[in-house]
């Protein structure tokens, strides 16, 4: 089953073909990154009209790469959120067309959902049940894979997500957006013991996570610095800020499959790219007896393969939309 996948749900705009949920025939993709670096963040009306620009030449694109005909489609699916509403709103229109001039199902697919399923199309043996860690530029999340569309989320951030953490500090550094990358290439080398930083304990539930206070004291030191006219060991704040994003992470990963039985762990997110938390995971891993899964660096961030993939199991579980679709900013899982 050939499956054209649309992602528009942030700043880049992906269209992809996967054949059966495990094949990547084409993967499509057109990062706005550079444009909304020139502002520090994501501006949410120019990434909707950059969508609006590039969909229809990547959907052509899309499909030249697979060395397909529209008629060898056999359904379209899209990411329906969450997600910045404009941007989601394009591709959701984009792919009702589609399905409807293809005369094809439409499968609607909820993002962080095509995250995880990201793995499947690195990892052919890959299958639920496992324990995923999303941690995306918006969301930050434990869930429970028990299937490939039944999942239960564990535990999540109650602010900031982990790679918003990233960004904003990166921005007070002066580093470019999106500030994930910078910072990790900042932080190599840097003692990690070098600024104590928060680490977040939140009641109620333990697996839940939240990333604003570590935020907010980080953007304070290097603020109080600047006015007092002192230097900040830019490395080591670097070092320390990915150091503290990490034990948030790590040790509650481990908690949440020690509590639900899980002895594999999959990563999923542009998040986990970063090589510090890729190192603590697989040394945490190694040390419960947990088998990990780290989604290459080409599939870490946001793609239409992914949504391909995730899409073809949602069909096989009776997910279908109609023209009556909607996009949606926040979405359960
Ligand atoms: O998954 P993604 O591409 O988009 C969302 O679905 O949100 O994640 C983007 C986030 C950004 O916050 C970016 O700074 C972060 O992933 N990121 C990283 C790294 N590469 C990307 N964070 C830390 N280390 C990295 N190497």
């Amino acid at each position: 089953m050939n499956i054209l996948a649309f992602e528009s749900s942030c700043d880049e705009t992906a269209v992809a073909v996967v054949r059966d949920g495990r094949h990547v025939l084409s993967d499509a993709i057109l990062s706005q990154a550079d444009m909304h670096a020139i502002y520090g963040g994501v501006v949410p009306e120019i990434a909707s009209r950059k969508h609006v620009e590039a969909i229809a030449a990547l959907s052509g694109k899309a499909l030249a790469d697979a060395g397909l005909a529209r008629s060898d489609i056999d359904a379209v699916a899209v990411t329906y959120g969450p997600g910045l509403i404009g941007a989601l709103l394009v591709g959701v229109n984009f792919a009702k067309a589609a399905a409807f001039a293809l005369g094809v199902p439409l499968i609607p697919v909820h993002h962080l959902r095509g995250h995880i399923a990201a793995n499947y199309l690195a990892f052919p043996e890959l299958e639920p049940p496992f324990l995923a860690l999303c941690i995306s530029g918006g969301n930050s999340m434990l869930v429970d894979v028990r299937g490939y569309t039944d999942m239960a989320v564990l535990g999540a951030t109650r602010d900031d997500a982990a790679g918003e953490c990233f960004d904003k500090i990166a921005r007070v550094l002066g580093l470019p957006y999106p500030g994930g990358k910078p910072m990790q290439d900042l932080a190599r080398g840097g003692d990690d013991a070098k600024y104590p930083l928060p680490r977040a304990k939140v009641a109620g539930n333990d697996l839940d996570m939240s990333f604003s206070g570590l935020k907010t004291a980080a953007v304070n030191l290097v603020h109080n610095a600047e006015q007092k006219g002192e230097a900040i060991d830019r490395s080591g704040l670097a070092a320390s800020v990915t150091a503290a994003i990490s034990e948030e992470l790590v040790p509650r990963a481990m908690e949440a499959a020690k509590r639900c039985g899980r002895k594999v762990l999959v990563a999923a997110g542009g998040v986990a790219a970063n090589e510090r938390i890729r190192g603590d995971l697989e040394r945490s891993c190694r040390e419960n007896g947990i088998r990990l899964y780290l989604p290459p660096l080409s599939l870490c961030g946001d793609n239409g393969a992914m949504i391909g993939s995730q899409a073809y199991y949602e069909y096989l579980s009776g997910a279908r939309a109609d023209s009556s679709l909607n996009a949606y900013a926040t979405l359960e899982l």
